[in-house]
């Protein structure tokens, strides 16, 4: 076992203050000895504040596949690396071993070059959870292009706006995605996407629901045909430790979604390193975690992170509650899972449907439970350690980002003790600041703040897609020298973090994270619409929802104006953006500089009516009683 996984919260406590205090021989000898390079690095990292300019072992050379496939062969090529679980219980799983993730990688990869891809070049990933969507991800990283998965619940705009801002030259698809009874059409959306995506050269199309296509000569080819005979030899694209690695999307405070992009070398590194730590895996465990690969939970700890650790992940392709809610736990019983990674929103929606899902199963082999996306309740928590870890089983509460590529903040599994709603301590490596509104460091151990981070870290995003003006004002210019991670959070007298939420206009829905500006500027494109304000509130089963308040043209009633607003956002954005409440009002609260204000928009959607803070600068206080009144109630 490697020194750099910490075994006791002393261990821990030791391993923090090196990381601290001498990052570079820290992060030096854990990379040194933990991975195979093709080139060593010249410097291990150099950073500029002001330019928003990282890097982390430049020189080196390194190709990531190598270390999550190629190095296991010889002493665990017949381990399963990878486990598929699919949508329909009666369908038989697969288990993929190293070796043959190895040839399959290899095949998709030839396949690809065969295409004419190469180096660089964005590829756009919009499949469902099947085994192809990973070998197509660790395939783009085998030839060193870029992969941009979008996840498979987005529409078509969506999608089409993704590939554009990358100018993506091929995508992969399935005909459609297998989802609990439904199929959703995913050919047909991709088919809408590509009629407004001038970069795509050619589309590869997995068969997987069987649903009828239509396949565009000359443009759609067959997955099937097209690997069929492709070599299971390839040879890996040597990459620079900086090169790109992946863009993934993630939603902004104004309507754009950011490419959040990500490196090779610094990434390889830290979901190595905290996934080790974190979950504390041993040897022959089996690790499920339940994200999607459209999302960073799914890339990090699904794929990269467990396979460059050797481990065994299970890839599941349905829905919890398909065929009822009891699938989670059949699932661990008949894999025999030891580590089990979820999110609060399913362990809300399955705890809602009383104790009878957990008839007749044992559970017995869980030793390690997780959760991530946004902050757990505590009655969530007291269920999942009850009825699922049997009190038996750490929970560990991740915190972490998109942006940050890796875990953050957490507990480590049977090493550093949990705390029911607190992600509790930062990691070894990461440096962790609460800042008042001023950006003064807020030093008593007590207090709360804007959570900032004030030392980089080797798998931090390393900037915008074709945009790092936006990634320097979103992430580096509000408190100087600290990335700025857009969340509130909580210190306890013992150093624990608790995250309080969202500081600025991102509202988390059932572990997504949305962008209340970019719904916004789709129900304004109702020709009804004058203007609207969206906001977050607390809901009992999404953590959060959406709360849409809108000013109307005229004040002529519309029917069915809801129900329009929710197909347009849905069609628009996806059905997950929906709002769950609508209310249409006179005015909008605004500042003199004619900002809306959200903050007291905010309150009244959380039903806070009583106080609602400073009003005096509010233009037009007298909208507020119209729109108290008219609240919708749950
Ligand atoms: C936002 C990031 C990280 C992968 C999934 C979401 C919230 C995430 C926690 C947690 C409290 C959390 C934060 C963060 N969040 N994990 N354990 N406790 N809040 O990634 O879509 O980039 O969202 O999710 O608000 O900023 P993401």
């Amino acid at each position: 076992m490697s020194r750099f996984v910490a075994k006791s919260l002393d261990g821990y406590k030791k391993l923090y203050d090196e990381s601290i205090n001498s990052p570079e021989t820290f992060w030096a000898e854990f990379s040194k000895n933990e991975f195979s390079w093709i080139r060593h690095w010249d410097s291990v990292f150099t950073f500029d504040w002001s330019k928003a300019k990282f890097s982390w072992f430049a020189g080196a050379k390194v190709n990531i596949t190598q270390n999550c496939i190629d190095r296991h062969l010889e002493k665990n090529g017949q381990k399963t690396a990878i486990l598929f679980e699919p949508d329909d219980p009666n369908e038989k799983s697969q288990h993929i071993s190293y070796q043959n993730l190895f040839e399959e990688v290899n095949k998709t990869a030839n396949m690809l070059k065969s295409m004419g891809a190469k180096k660089g070049d964005r590829i756009c990933l919009y499949m469902p959870m099947i085994p192809e969507l990973a070998f197509s991800v660790l395939a783009c990283a085998k030839i060193g292009a870029i992969h941009s998965v979008v996840f498979a619940g987005f529409s078509s705009k969506s999608l089409s706006n993704r590939i554009n801002d990358a100018k993506c030259r091929f995508l992969i698809t399935s005909d459609g995605g297998l989802r609990g009874e439904k199929i959703t059409p995913l050919k047909k959306i991709a088919d809408q996407a590509l009629e407004l995506c001038p970069s795509i050269e050619k589309v590869v199309v997995v068969r997987r629901a069987k649903n009828e296509i239509t396949m565009k000569a000359g443009r759609d080819f067959w997955w099937d045909a097209l690997i069929e005979n492709q070599s299971k030899e390839c040879q890996v694209e040597i990459m620079d430790a900086e090169d790109p690695l992946f863009i993934l999307y993630t939603s902004g405070s104004t309507g754009k979604p950011k490419g959040m992009v990500h490196s090779s070398a610094g990434y390889m590194v830290y979901t190595n390193f905290s996934f080790r730590n974190v979950f504390q895996y041993k040897p022959n465990q089996i690790y499920w975690c339940t994200a999607d690969i459209g999302w960073i939970t799914g890339h990090s700890y699904i794929i990269y992170g467990p396979l460059s650790a050797g481990a065994t992940t299970v890839m599941f392709e349905g829905v919890p509650n398909y065929p009822n809610p009891g699938r989670f736990w059949e699932i661990i019983d008949k894999h025999k899972i030891n580590i089990f990674y979820t999110a609060p929103t399913a362990i809300r929606s399955l705890a809602s449907h009383g104790q009878n899902q957990l008839k007749n199963k044992r559970l017995s082999t869980l030793e390690v439970l997780g959760t991530v996306g946004e902050p757990i309740n505590e009655e969530a928590w007291q269920w999942y350690f009850e009825h699922i870890g049997k009190h038996n089983c750490p929970i560990v509460d991740t915190w972490w980002q998109t942006e940050t590529g890796g875990i953050m903040i957490s507990n480590l599994a049977n090493v550093t003790p949990h705390k029911a709603t607190f992600a509790t301590l930062p990691l070894p490596g990461i440096q962790v600041n609460l800042l008042d509104k001023d950006g003064r460091e807020l030093k008593e151990t007590d207090a709360e703040g804007n959570l900032c981070i004030k030392h980089p870290w080797p798998s931090m995003a390393r900037t915008i897609y074709g945009d790092h003006q936006r990634f320097i004002n979103t992430y580096f210019s509000r408190f100087p020298k600290h990335y700025f991670t857009g969340d509130g959070a909580k210190r306890d007298a013992d150093g624990n973090y608790r995250i309080t939420g969202r500081v600025d206009d991102i509202v988390i829905v059932s572990g997504h994270n949305l962008g209340t500006a970019e719904i916004e500027n789709i129900i304004n494109q109702h020709p009804s619409v004058a203007e609207s304000a969206v906001v977050g509130y607390p809901h009992k089963k999404k953590g959060n929802a959406i709360y849409a308040f809108v000013q109307l043209k005229t004040q002529d009633q519309i029917q069915n104006f809801n129900a329009e607003i929710n197909a347009l956002v849905s069609k628009t954005l996806g059905p997950i953006c929906k709002p769950e409440k609508v209310q249409t009002c006179l005015a909008l609260p605004k500042t003199r500089s004619g900002k809306i204000m959200r903050r007291i928009l905010r309150k009244i959607a959380s039903n806070d009516l009583e106080n609602l803070g400073d009003v005096s600068t509010l233009l037009n206080p007298a909208c507020i009683d119209e729109i108290k009144e008219n609240r919708i109630n749950d």
